[in-house]
């Protein structure tokens, strides 16, 4: 009821949740729309809480290494290569600077 009645205070607290609490340098707004996409499956700020790989705190190397094999097909996986494709070796490397910048939690599903 709470929730429903104030939509908009919803929105605010969920951007609060996934921005706010950030020790990091802001990102910036290109980060923040093409990381955006990863969140459904690989949780806020790339930290899964389900079965899905931990992006939170992957070296830059290792990220960009593995959009690039999904992107040639050099690593099989079930979605990841259709996901990849979608990106320019610069969003690939802005998104790999968005997530190695992030902190790996705990609580965070192992890689
Ligand atoms: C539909 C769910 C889904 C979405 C959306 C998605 N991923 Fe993935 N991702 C997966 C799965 C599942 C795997 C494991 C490999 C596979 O089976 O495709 C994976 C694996 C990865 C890995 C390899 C991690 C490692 O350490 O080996 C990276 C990097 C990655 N995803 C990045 C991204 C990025 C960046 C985005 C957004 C642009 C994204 N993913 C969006 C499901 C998803």
């Amino acid at each position: 009821m709470l929730i429903s009645s104030k939509p908009i205070h919803g929105i605010a607290v969920l951007l609060v949740l996934c921005y706010g609490t950030s020790t990091q340098a802001a990102p910036d707004a290109q980060q923040r729309q093409l990381s955006a996409s990863c969140s459904a499956c690989h949780g806020t700020n790339g930290h899964s809480l389900g079965g899905t790989p931990v992006l939170a705190g992957l070296s830059r190397e290792h990220f960009i290494k593995q959009m690039q094999d999904f992107k040639s097909g050099a690593r099989p996986a079930t979605v990841m290569n259709k996901h990849a494709r979608a990106y320019s070796d610069d969003e690939i490397e802005k998104l790999a600077d968005f997530f190695s910048a992030q902190t790996r939690r705990h609580e965070d599903a192992p890689k």
